[in-house]
């Protein structure tokens, strides 16, 4: 009890901190997203980004976060310690930037993240639309944002065929109200 009182306290103060410095996110890749939000809580990601550590040291790290309250289950443990030994490990450098982690750009890495890639490109039809084809059905319909935040929130089919996209419970607000901006911008 106590010390979720003290998490919050460290996450109001690294909320503060966290605005006048955005940058201080960890590196995209696989695994980026999931130890953000177990990582990123009581305080900011400047404590992983700035250590290097070996495997077995960052194992211990966990486990050692975790006896301080980390919420990770036991199956978040192996993704977790993939992600932090990949991109920051003492002995191994980490891998260059790929497509599928790019770098600074927070669109690419929303959508990179939540594998909206897998199903759309911006301007070839994949399995769902391009963004570029939802851009032009929705210009000048100023009622578009709501109804795609919506939509990409619970999933759906029947508007452009009978290939359904499955919901997206699991993106936050303003992640969805950003991507959906920028794909009505894809003229
Ligand atoms: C419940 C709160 C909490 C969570 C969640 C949490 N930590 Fe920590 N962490 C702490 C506290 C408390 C310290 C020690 C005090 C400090 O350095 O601010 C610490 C310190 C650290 C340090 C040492 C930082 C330094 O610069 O010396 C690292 C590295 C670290 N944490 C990594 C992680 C990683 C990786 C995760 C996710 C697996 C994580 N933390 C999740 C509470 C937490
Ligand atoms: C598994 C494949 C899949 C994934 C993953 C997926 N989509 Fe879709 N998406 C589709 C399909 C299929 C449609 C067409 C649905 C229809 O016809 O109503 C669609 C439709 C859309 C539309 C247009 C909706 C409309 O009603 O006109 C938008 C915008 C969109 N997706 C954005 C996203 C975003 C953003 C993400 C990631 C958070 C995402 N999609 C993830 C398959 C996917």
């Amino acid at each position: 009890m106590r010390l979720s009182v003290m998490a919050l306290l460290f996450a109001a103060s690294v909320a503060s901190a966290q605005d006048a410095e955005p940058s201080r996110t960890l590196t995209p890749g696989k695994g980026a997203e999931l130890a953000t939000a177990r990582c990123v809580i009581c305080h900011d990601a400047q404590h992983i980004t700035r250590t290097k550590l070996s495997r077995g040291e960052w194992e211990f790290n966990i486990k050692n976060m975790i006896e301080r309250g980390a919420p990770i289950a036991p199956n978040e443990i192996a993704p977790i310690l993939e992600y932090l030994s990949t991109y920051y490990n003492r002995d191994v450098a980490a891998p260059a930037p790929t497509a599928a982690a790019t770098g600074g750009d927070p669109v690419a890495n929303l959508l990179n993240a939540n594998a909206c890639t897998a199903c759309h490109q911006v301007d070839k039809r994949v399995v769902g639309p391009s963004f570029k084809e939802v851009a032009a059905k929705y210009a000048g319909d100023n009622t578009a944002v709501g109804k795609l935040v919506t939509k990409i929130r619970q999933g759906g089919s029947g508007v452009w065929g009978a290939s359904p996209m499955p919901p997206n419970a699991a993106v936050a607000d303003a992640d969805l109200q950003q991507l959906v901006g920028w794909i009505l911008q894809q003229k």
